[in-house]
């Protein structure tokens, strides 16, 4: 049978209705709102023609699927390959594609490794890398938030945590892009990706060996549980892999939307510097309103169903985080950006068994740099138009020129 990028073709049960789109269409993966409401507005669970498969962007229905491994899973690749039929362009993630019990193992593993006390340890060294990039932007005061803050921090501060001897700024960014424009179809996004992985790839995976680890890092917790026996030694550095793979490129994804959002929002920005304590709420209204893992696949594991529509199994279903995010039923007011909103269930970080193991790390990152910008910003205006940078599975700024202004003393 011809597989259409790499799985099998769906034939979609009576009654489900036709989506005529691209979802990964540059100008759609860059202003993604219309796709989000089109498709939330035709059905629980629409066919795509263009790649034969389903998708669901209502929220409801997006986290069932998303949170149900028992009928859809992860193993057979959460983009548009199905591992089962064609094999993935690298080995495959143990702990991200994989199913129970496999991925039970692996996932003990990396939670220890990110729990929030490994999270609230590392918060000094957050804290301090964080200081000293927000004192250098306040000085340069007009900078572009992507190159001169959200690439600098987590490219900093991670490899700290991880215990990295030595790092790469450019290529941890690039890998992570590379893994996200991997799970979509063979498009320029993901072929431009893919020209660099002869490049990249040996240097991640030199990264992950232990002698390139320190003895103190989240690293080498992962490889003494090996040395314990819970894993193996090959699975230590699968799993180191995975922290380079999932953890930067998120982070500054992450990073440039918070800017983006409060220099779109001033108020919301004023209402941060009276309160402090809406940090954390603060982030998760931004993981909410932007959706930096925009769309992840699940492949059906045998005949199942959704919203009482019949699935063949091997179907591919598009699970668009982003549209859930945004889906006025569950959000009331979706399009208003309010950083006291506390959404909480968002599915920014996913949901269920593979719901995200760093997210402990990822709001402490926030934690610190919001804190830091908040002590030494008054105010952060757009300097010029803001522009995203397309990839199949991340909504990601390529650019972002901000007026910083300090904060009065
Ligand atoms: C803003 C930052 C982040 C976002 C939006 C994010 C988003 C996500 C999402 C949506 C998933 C679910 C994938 C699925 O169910 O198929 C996930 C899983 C995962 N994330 Fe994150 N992530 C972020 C930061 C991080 C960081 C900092 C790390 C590592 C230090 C990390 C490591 C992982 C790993 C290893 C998984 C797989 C978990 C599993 O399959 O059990 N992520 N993340």
């Amino acid at each position: 049978m011809e597989l259409i990028e790499g799985h099998r073709p769906v034939t979609p049960a009576d009654g489900i209705p036709v989506l005529d789109v691209d979802p990964y269409d540059p100008a759609v993966l860059a202003a993604p709102h219309d796709y989000y409401s089109k498709l939330r507005q035709a059905g629980e669970v629409v066919f795509i023609p263009r790649y034969s498969v389903l998708a669901v962007g209502r929220f409801a229905t997006t986290h069932k699927v998303f949170s149900d491994h028992e009928n859809f899973v992860s193993s057979r690749g959460v983009g548009l390959n199905d591992f089962a039929l064609e094999p993935p362009w690298r080995p495959p993630s143990i702990i991200l594609e994989t199913d129970p019990p496999e991925h039970t193992r692996a996932r003990r593993v990396m939670a220890r490794a990110m729990s929030p006390k490994s999270a609230r340890d590392l918060g000094e060294m957050f804290r301090d890398v964080a200081d000293r990039i927000v004192d250098r932007i306040v000085a340069a005061g007009v900078i572009d938030g992507v190159a001169d803050l959200a690439e600098p921090y987590p490219t900093q501060v991670f490899p700290k945590a991880v215990g990295m001897k030595d790092t790469n700024a450019r290529y941890l960014v690039d890998y992570g892009a590379m893994v996200f424009n991997a799970i979509g179809p063979d498009n320029e996004l993901r072929r431009t990706a893919m020209a660099r992985a002869g490049e990249i790839v040996p240097w991640i995976t030199g990264a992950c060996t232990r002698e390139r680890l320190t003895g103190d890092g989240l690293g080498a917790m992962i490889y003494a549980d090996a040395d314990r026996g819970e894993i193996t030694h090959d699975e230590a550095g699968m799993l180191v892999r995975s922290f380079l793979s999932a953890g930067v490129d998120t982070t500054v994804t992450g990073i440039g939307n918070a800017l983006w959002c409060l220099s779109q929002n001033p108020g919301e920005w004023d209402k941060l510097k009276a309160d402090l304590s809406l940090a954390r709420p603060a982030f998760e209204e931004v993981l909410r309103y932007t959706s930096p893992v925009h769309t992840f696949g699940r492949t059906a594991g045998r005949a199942t169903q959704i919203a009482g529509f019949p699935v063949d199994e091997g179907t591919k279903v598009l699970c668009v985080l982003g549209a859930a995010n945004m889906d006025p039923d569950k959000w009331g007011d979706p399009e208003v950006f309010r950083i006291d909103r506390r959404p909480s269930g968002h599915i920014a970080f996913g949901a269920g068994i593979h719901g995200c193991v760093g997210q402990n790390l990822a709001r402490a990152e926030l934690e610190a740099l919001l804190q830091a910008m908040v002590a030494r910003i008054g105010r952060i205006e757009p300097a010029g138009q803001a522009i995203w940078r397309p990839n199949n599975a991340i909504r990601a700024l390529d650019r972002l020129p901000l007026r910083l202004i300090p904060r009065a003393r």
